[in-house]
């Protein structure tokens, strides 16, 4: 039972491109690549991790491969660097294609070299995370970390073809999967303002609430129709705001708090997922703080996302003027205003830009006590 959704994007010289979400889709890679990219070469980029596993798929006709040191901590210039340079090396032109083979962290440099070498030459992503195949692969954001911050340098540069094989996720270890559960999660609370109507037959957050022992269990046909929805939410998204000139933020709900948790940690305590389950609940108490949603719909959105059971570690205590700072040097900060996106009941969010310090504070001092 494979599925497809189309990312056309009217806007921008008629971007078009499919997403093929199914089990052992890597079999037919090669079929893909034929039929939607048809490049003449194709340089492969995975880090040792991956490559380890999934060796057997890469073996692909006029390709080479290049594998680099896995983690996040390798996602900056000097590996920018080498995988230009290797590319050239290479003889990678502009009827080739780049094809980014792993996690969020492979996709995104993939993607930012692709969208400036030679000044852009075609790219694929094969996501093979759950974190890459419902959010990172899709939508075009690419680019790299530098000292002063996370994606820094970046671009938006969408791909020619997205080929998420959900037999990947068997490999994935357990702290992985969760970190994309909370991505999924995260569609559950928006997912109603995305296309600004009220959803109430075919809700994410009730699909969640109802499988999560067949999403633990791997179930194939579960794990689709979760990557299917979640791809068609941030597909809607990005058609209508391809460079996050307004709606796209909304894909930040959760992230305010939760770049804070990652920053003041160095990037290296918590997943980008598990700072996130931080920065859901953060966002949600203090929707309810202000006002925006009822005790009810509080406590209901905190049982998912505590029935997920996504973190066992504990919000760190950090010095409160640290995390003003941090959320002020943070691109979610527009006009020197603090910026979050909060809940309303039904399934919708507001981006609202002029949160009070003391509330933030309040909810910070009820998180850590
Ligand atoms: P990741 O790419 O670091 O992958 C996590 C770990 O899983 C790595 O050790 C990797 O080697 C391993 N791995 C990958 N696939 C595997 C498999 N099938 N089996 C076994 N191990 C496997 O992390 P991630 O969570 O996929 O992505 C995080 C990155 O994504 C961050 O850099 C973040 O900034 C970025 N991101 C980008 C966007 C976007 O829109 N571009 C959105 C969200 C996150
Ligand atoms: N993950 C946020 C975005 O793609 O905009």
């Amino acid at each position: 039972m494979n599925e497809t959704v189309n990312v056309k994007i009217t806007s921008n010289e008629n971007i078009n491109y499919p997403i093929f979400i199914g089990d052992n889709l890597l079999s037919d890679i090669e079929y893909y690549l034929k039929t939607y990219v048809n490049a003449d070469k194709y340089f492969i980029v995975t880090n040792k991790t991956i490559y380890k596993i999934y060796k057997k798929y890469l073996n692909i006709k006029n390709s080479k491969v290049l594998v680099l040191n896995d983690g996040e901590k390798y996602k900056n210039l000097d590996t920018y660097n080498k995988i230009i340079n290797s590319a050239a090396k290479c003889n990678i032109n502009r009827t080739d294609a780049f094809i980014a083979f792993g996690g969020g962290v492979i996709g995104d440099m993939t993607g930012f070299c692709a969208s400036t070498y030679m000044r852009g030459i075609k790219f694929v992503q094969i996501p093979t995370t759950l974190l890459s195949q419902v959010d990172s692969s899709i939508g075009g954001k690419v680019g790299v970390n530098t000292n002063m911050g996370k994606n820094l340098i970046g671009n938006f540069y969408q791909p020619k073809l997205v080929l998420a094989d959900i037999s990947t996720l068997n490999t994935l270890d357990l702290r992985n999967l969760k970190t994309g559960l909370a991505e999924v999660i995260k569609y559950a609370f928006i997912q109603n303002s995305i296309n600004n109507q009220q959803n109430i037959n075919n809700l994410l957050f009730n699909y969640l609430q109802e499988n999560k022992k067949h999403i633990y269990d791997l179930d194939k046909t579960t794990l689709i129709n979760v990557v299917k929805n979640c791809c068609c939410l941030k597909r809607d998204v990005v058609i209508q705001d391809e460079k996050e000139k307004g709606l796209r933020a909304i894909l930040n709900f959760g992230h305010t708090f939760g770049h804070v948790i990652e920053n003041l940690t160095n990037y290296s305590k918590y997943t980008h997922g598990e700072a996130i389950v931080y920065g859901m609940k953060f966002a949600l108490n203090l929707s309810y703080n202000i006002g925006l949603i009822s005790q009810d719909y509080l406590n209901t959105s905190l049982n998912l996302i505590n029935d997920y059971n996504l973190i066992n570690k504990k919000l760190p205590k950090f010095k409160f003027s640290n995390i003003i700072n941090t959320m002020q040097i943070d691109k979610k900060v527009e006009h020197n205003k603090l910026r979050f996106v909060l809940n309303n009941e039904n399934f919708m969010v507001s981006i609202i830009n002029d949160i009070d310090i003391d509330d933030i504070k309040n909810i910070y001092n009820l998180m850590i006590s």
